[in-house]
Order: structure tokens, then sequence, then C-alpha cells
């Protein structure tokens, strides 16, 4: 199992510059099967969980090529099973995505329950209900899901029991290629939502309103593919933001949306950081005062990521009062606190969705594991703060979602092993 060897603490300087949206690169990867021109997607993160879902594409009959390092050819139109692998799809929750474009086009899917995934349940009952009601049919055996529809699908009124993002996304891709017009209430709004969007209007699509609540779609009979540009990655932007806060380092983050990361920014600066943005760069400036503690509740798009409860967990440990984080949208996202525990923060569970911070506290470096891809960023930056050396076990987990980190962390000043 690789590992990262840290040694802290560490103030970090100079400038990184943040890839593409792993979270709308998935989606970008599934929307390649809705035509059978090939599609180019330009500024792909290079990340494990890009390579997983190429895997499974592949596996069906696509061919993937790297024009470049960030430049990813994809090839459909050699699909002819729409049957997705039963070893591989178990391992990423987000391959359930692949289910709207595959019945779009081919009017039928099977797959396995998608796995990978260690926040929380993850059912997938609102797809299931999303899709029955395109007059897909469907039932489940030995563990595998089977849907069907003879002919297109036709479009409908859905609504969404809560947002969902995937859900969101694979019933707009579902929904393109339908009969008639459809509907969808109560969606996600998440801006990788609207940036599919844009991308399959650019091909022929007839969609309006995502990025809102309400989403409708004009049923197409086909769409082409071109190109499709992932947006920077709004959770590796506020990764970094809060990083160079909690090292308290001088430091500038290019290529970025700071205003899709608005609210953890301005949480940071509420904290007393100095920091501040433009249109695609963000400024972090090191403070003499200790930063003091605020209290956070994760939430749906606009509202504070549930991707940044873990790195902005490790931050609050380090300002000077009681802090509280209420996670709202995954049932098992406190896994990683044990481990920062271990390292000296003070945090009491109040119950499985709350936790208090004690703060300050220094934190000292011990071995922790990266339970998830979130957490394992969150102790990378534990580990950079921290007196002494930190060994995180099981790196794959960052590898998921965030490319080259050791190298582009030790170009800041970190100074980072990795051991294979
Ligand atoms: N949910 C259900 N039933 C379903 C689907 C979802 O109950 O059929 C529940 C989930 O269990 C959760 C809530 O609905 O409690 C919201 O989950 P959502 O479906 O929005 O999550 P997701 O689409 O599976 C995406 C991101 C996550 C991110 C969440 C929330 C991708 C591939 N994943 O997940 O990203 O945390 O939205 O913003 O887009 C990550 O990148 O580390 C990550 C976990």
């Amino acid at each position: 199992m690789s590992s990262f060897e840290i040694s802290g603490p560490k103030k970090l300087e100079g400038e990184i510059e943040v890839k593409g949206a792993k979270n709308m690169a998935l989606k970008a990867i599934a929307a390649s099967i809705l035509s059978d021109e090939p599609m180019i997607i330009s500024n792909i993160p290079r990340i494990e969980d890009v390579n997983r879902l190429i895997e499974i594409i592949e596996d069906l009959g696509a061919v993937a090529t790297w024009e470049t390092d960030s430049r990813l050819k994809i090839e459909s139109q050699g699909i002819s099973k729409p049957k997705l692998n039963e070893k591989l799809v178990p391992t990423l929750r987000s391959s359930i995505v692949l289910i709207g474009p595959l019945l779009a086009r081919f009017n039928e899917v099977s797959l396995p329950h998608p796995g990978g995934c260690s926040i929380g349940k993850r059912p997938i009952d609102v797809f299931i209900d999303g899709l029955t009601s395109l007059g897909v049919k469907y039932y489940c055996k030995n563990d595998s899901y089977f849907f069907k529809k003879p002919g297109r699908l036709e479009g409908n009124r859905f609504r969404f029991p809560k947002p969902s993002v995937t859900g969101t996304e694979t019933m707009m891709m579902a929904a393109v290629l339908a009969e008639g017009a459809t509907a969808l209430i109560n969606c996600a709004c998440e801006p990788e939502i609207p940036a599919l969007a844009e991308y399959l209007n650019s091909q022929g699509a007839k969609i309006k309103g995502a990025g809102t609540h309400t989403i409708t779609i004009e049923g197409v009979e086909s769409i082409s593919a071109g190109e499709c540009k992932i947006i920077p990655d709004r959770i590796e932007t506020g990764s970094f933001a809060i990083m160079g806060v909690a090292t308290n380092s001088r430091i500038g983050i290019t290529n970025c949306n700071p205003l899709q990361c608005e609210l953890p920014l301005t949480m940071l600066k509420d904290m007393g950081a100095d920091i501040s943005w433009g249109k695609d760069w963000i400024e972090i400036r090191p403070v003499k005062k200790k930063l003091h503690a605020i209290n956070i509740s994760t939430k749906e798009y606009p509202g504070f990521p549930t991707d940044l409860q873990a790195p902005m967990t490790v931050l609050l440990s380090q300002a000077e009062g009681n802090s509280s984080v209420f996670e709202t949208i995954f049932e098992d996202r406190f896994m990683y606190i044990d481990s920062i525990k271990k390292m000296g923060a003070d945090i009491t569970m109040e119950n499985p969705q709350k936790i208090t911070i004690k703060g300050a506290h220094e934190l000292h470096g011990k071995e922790v594991e990266s339970p998830d891809l979130r957490a394992g960023i969150a102790m990378v930056i534990a580990g950079l703060i921290a007196q002494g050396e930190t060994r995180i076990g099981n790196i794959y987990q960052i590898d998921r979602g965030y490319e080259n980190l050791q190298a582009r962390l030790n170009q800041l000043n970190a100074d980072i092993d990795r051991h294979e």
C-alpha cells in the first residue's frame, strides 16, 4: 500500500495551479456515450477515478486515447454490450452515472451495485425512481440491476426527493435523447451540472435551467460530440486555500474560479485569514494573530461543501475557541476524526453527524490512514502543520481525486516523500 511521509511543520510559498474538476470529468466521460462520434475532453485531471471510469467504458467497447497529458479522446462507436463490468463497477460509486447515457443510446443497461465509497450507504433509489419515470422497466437479481425500455425513453416530469448531484446529471443525460419533454424538479445546482449541460447543448441537446432547481429538457434524436472543456476543480481550489491558511503561508492559487467556492473563502476571511481573490486567482498571505473559531454546517451548493468538511476541521483545530461542524449530506464522513485526534486535536463527537473542536492545540506527526479522498487531503494538511513526521497510509484514496499531489506540493516547499 502506498504512503506519504510528511515532515512538518512547513510554510508553503509559490503558486499552485488548479486541475480540472474530478466531478465534471467523470460525467463528461459518461457523456461520451451519448454520441457515436469521437469526443475530446480537455483540461481533464490525471487521477485514479478517471482511470477507473476509463477502464469501465473500455470494457464496454469504447476506445480512450490520451492525446496529451490533459486531453483525452474517447471513441464510443464500438460499444455493443450495455453491461457494466461486475468487478470494476463495485470499485467506483460514480460509475452509476453511466446508466443514463447507456439507456439513452441502447435502451438497456445492467450493472452490479456501484461501490468503492466509504462515506455512507449511498443508495441508488433516486436513479431507479427517476429512470422508471421515463418508462424504463427495472428489476434486481443477485445484487445486479437490470434496466430496459423497448424504444426511446419517454420524457416525463420527475421530482427528486432531495437534490442529488449524480442523480441530476444521470437524469439530464438520459432525457437528452428521450422522446418529448422532461422536467426535473428539485435538482442539485452544483456548478459541474450547468457546465455539463453547456457542453451537451453545444452538441445539439436542448437543456434549460441547469444550475437551478428546475431543469427542462426537450428530447432530440441524436447529438454530436466535439470538445468538452472541464471547469477548474472547486474542491481542489478550496482545499489549497484551507491548506495555505492552515500553514500560515503566502501562496497563489491559479486557474481557478473563486466564485464557485465563495462561501468557504468568505468563512476563511471571517476566521481572520488574509485572503483575496479575483476572476481566476486566489492569494493567501500569512497573519500574525491566531485564527478564531466558527461553526459550519455542510449543505448543497452554494452552501458549504461536504467535500471540504474534513480539511476545514483540521484548520478549525488550529483556531482559538470552540467550533462545531455539522455534516448533513453523508452519514459516515467523520471517520478521519480519530486520526486527527491521535495527532493532538481536541475533538468531541457529539452525535454521528456533529463534532465540536476545541482549539488551538499543536499537532504532532503520527502514523495515520486515509479513509476517503477528502479525509486524505485533510490528513496532508494536518501533516504539513504537525511537528515531526506524519505517515499517511492508503494514499490511493488521495490519488483518486488529486493529480500528482506530492510533486505539486513539494514545488511549494512542502517536504513529502512517497513510498510505494
Ligand atoms: N442519495 C440517496 N439516494 C440516491 C442517491 C443519493 O439517498 O439514490 C443521498 C446520498 O446518500 C446523500 C445525498 O443523497 O446523502 C446526496 O448525495 P448525492 O447524490 O448528491 O451525491 P453524489 O452525486 O453521489 C456527488 C459527488 C460527491 C459529493 C456529493 C455532494 C460526484 C462523482 N460525487 O456525489 O463527491 O460529495 O455529490 O456534493 O460527483 C468527492 O468528490 O469526494 C465526493 C464524494
